[in-house]
């Protein structure tokens, strides 16, 4: 018998980096997802098929670590292999490393029968995503378990529902960076600047709750516009670069809004598409990306069930 789970990736619309510091945010979940399958062997294996590594679950070097340190307390002794395959890029600001957290501590819930309430599952993927990027919101692993549009705060969350159907075009720079390293950027423009940044801290709050009405309406110029809003107050904590700024500003005349999406630096930018420009925004995309894809948002959250051989 085998257990899969199968958790999605996410974009942030946003309130990125403020939320670390207590603000609102806003995110959603999109269908790009990392599947685990846990069953019982002899050899207590994790299996990363994407990254070509292999180690034992009490061995892990710090690429699986913290898969390893989000299970070990479910496990208990049991000798249990898991097989990781994602399909959401790596270090590109698409919430990778909670999903895979998520998917497996879930895997592990189904193939071992624990019946885990959402917020264990919360807890013990946070083990694997606080050890990786030091002090995260906690909004990847949020998404990645309860999926949809999520209104979000360090100990609060709302499924939001949208008045229209929203369509999402990503660009992935290509750029690969470290959330941490990007979180500790941030914290010492924090403590440079901590006037001004408390006042951000508060502006993306606004910008977050006023998102959330406008979702409701489906008003998609206002949505835009919080978006590119958001953008700016990204740029001025050091979280965009030049690369990013290109490819926001030129699909500007585009698309609803755009802006870097996650921890930035490089990963991923997010483009709200007009009907009418979605052509012109593919082409410009697709010249100015590594790689640029369409995705769905909204879609479920983790999900599990069992193989019986
Ligand atoms: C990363 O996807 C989002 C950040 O705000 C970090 C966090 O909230 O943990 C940059």
């Amino acid at each position: 018998m085998k257990a899969v789970a199968r958790a999605p990736g996410k974009i942030i619309l946003t309130g990125e980096h403020f939320v670390v510091y207590g603000s609102f945010a806003v995110a959603s979940s999109i269908n790009l997802y990392v599947t685990v399958t846990a069953e019982f062997h002899k050899e207590p294996y994790i299996v990363s098929e994407d990254l070509g590594v292999k180690e034992p679950i009490d061995q892990t070097s710090h690429v699986l670590r913290p898969i390893a340190i989000s299970i070990a307390p479910l496990i208990k002794g049991e000798k249990v292999m898991l097989k990781i395959k994602s399909d959401i890029p790596l270090s590109a600001g698409l919430g990778s490393s909670a999903a895979v957290s998520v998917a497996a501590v879930k895997a592990i819930d189904e193939l071992l029968e624990l019946k885990m309430e959402s917020e264990e599952i919360y807890e013990a993927a946070m083990r694997g995503e606080r050890l990786i990027h030091g002090k995260p919101s906690g909004i990847d692993v949020a998404i990645s378990l309860f999926g949809g549009f999520l209104l979000f705060k360090k100990g609060y969350r709302k499924q939001i529902c949208l008045g229209k159907n929203m369509e999402f075009m990503l660009c992935n720079t290509g750029l690969r960076r470290s959330t941490g390293q990007m979180i500790k950027r941030v914290a010492s423009f924090a403590s440079k600047n901590y006037k001004l940044f408390s006042k951000m801290v508060e502006v993306a709050s606004i910008i977050s709750v006023n998102l959330v009405r406008y979702l409701g309406r489906g008003e998609m110029e206002r949505i835009g516009y919080l978006m590119n809003m958001n953008h700016e107050m990204l740029r001025m904590i050091g979280a965009s670069n030049s690369i990013l700024d290109r490819i926001v500003y030129g699909s500007r005349p585009l698309c609803f809004g755009s802006k870097l999406t996650g921890a930035g630096g490089g990963g991923c930018t997010i483009h709200l598409i007009k009907r009418e420009r979605a052509k012109d925004l593919n082409s410009f995309l697709s010249k100015t990306c590594y790689k640029s894809i369409f995705v769905k948002a909204g879609v479920e959250g983790v999900k599990s069930w069992k193989i019986r051989n």
